[in-house]
């Protein structure tokens, strides 16, 4: 699989990416060359998942500059127009501004550092995954783990590898994954469209389900542990990921399950004081109203369709980063768990 967004350098340079929309049906590799083409990417999900919005916000500022050499106003303004297309995950605006900081340096400093954004990724996934293995596997039962989780946060969510599919990658790698349980995520689907042909691409055994038998699955001692990614975490803890997260926490915890959330440290945001003030993306609802474009409701009915919520620190039982490992119920910033997880 080629990495889920790229930069290519030939013909004045252009953003590549795995068009998301079409996965599981087909594997194809979009190539944007305009700012105007990136935006409408975001928007329709076409790129979707917190680190990669932030390697693609990275790309969206390069391909302002080369487009608009010596002009840093229009940089600046296409740059905004990228940054602003999806609210809720801090990295897509933390992705901008990190470009935009070596735009003094000229449209080929901008490109390294988008170009740098990207290299980072997956050494920054490795680390978090094996950090968060070693966590699920000292808060799960002495077995190979039977793990739920929800949306996709896998490789496609990322440059590459994955946060908290990273984790079940990597713990599948050591022999430790009896079967995922991936939550189909309505209403986009990423978790039937994207987690379950990335746990097909592993070789990971896994059932999809939908989204109200989780609890219902966990009730029955199908699950050992809950592992989800997030969009952005705020300096309390409280984390933001998609609708539905919230839910499942308040099962996990109900069932005295424990749910790790597993985020580059890009996604911790200490200028939001917790997840009331997380701005959550409301989506179009005809998300909701129809299905693969067939109505399932009657014309013009009101829809409530957040992409996001938020579950509070208290509900975690930790918080896993590439740096360190927050015991989510205390929210105390230390070095590892007890236990010696390090
Ligand atoms: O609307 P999406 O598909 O961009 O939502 C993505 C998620 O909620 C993921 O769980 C989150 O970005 C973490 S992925 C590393």
């Amino acid at each position: 699989m080629a990495r889920t967004v790229d930069w290519d350098d030939g013909d004045g340079g252009a953003v590549t990416a795995i068009d998301q929309r079409a996965l599981p049906a087909e594997y194809r590799v979009q190539r944007l060359a305009s700012v105007d083409s990136l935006v409408a990417a975001i928007a329709d999900l076409t790129i979707r998942g917190a680190p990669a919005l932030g390697a693609a916000g990275a790309l969206g500022v390069a391909l302002a500059a080369r487009r608009h050499p010596g002009d840093p106003d229009r940089v600046r303004s296409e740059a905004e127009r990228v940054a602003a297309v999806r609210p809720t995950a801090v990295n897509l605006r933390r992705g901008v501004e990190r470009a935009l900081a070596r735009l003094d340096e000229g449209a080929d400093a901008v490109v390294a550092e988008a170009c740098a954004v990207l290299d980072e990724d997956e050494a920054t996934n490795r680390r978090l995954g094996r950090r968060a293995a070693d966590v699920l596997t000292a808060l799960g039962p002495d077995r190979p783990l039977r793990l739920l989780t929800h949306c996709n946060s896998g490789a496609l969510a990322t440059v590459t590898w994955g946060t908290g599919l990273g984790a079940v990658r990597e713990l599948a790698e050591r022999g430790r994954v009896a079967e995922v349980l991936a939550c189909e995520t309505r209403p986009l689907l990423q978790g039937a469209r994207l987690t379950a042909w990335e746990l097909r691409e592993m070789g990971v055994a896994h059932r999809l389900l939908v989204d109200a038998a989780a609890a219902s699955a966990m009730a029955r001692g199908l699950v050992d542990a809950v592992v989800v990614g997030a969009d952005r975490i705020a300096a309390n803890g409280d984390a933001a990921n998609k609708i539905g997260t919230y839910a499942l926490a308040c099962a996990a915890v109900r069932h005295g399950l424990p749910m790790v959330v597993v985020a580059p440290e890009s996604t911790v945001d200490h200028a939001t004081a917790s997840g009331d003030d997380i701005v959550i993306e409301e989506r179009d609802g005809d998300e909701v109203r129809a299905f693969a474009g067939v109505p399932t409701a009657p014309p013009g009915t009101a829809v409530y369709n957040p992409a996001f919520d938020v579950t509070p620190a208290e509900l975690l039982a930790a918080v896993v980063t590439e740096e360190a490992t927050f015991r989510a119920g205390a929210w105390e910033r230390e070095a590892a768990l007890e236990r010696g997880l390090r």
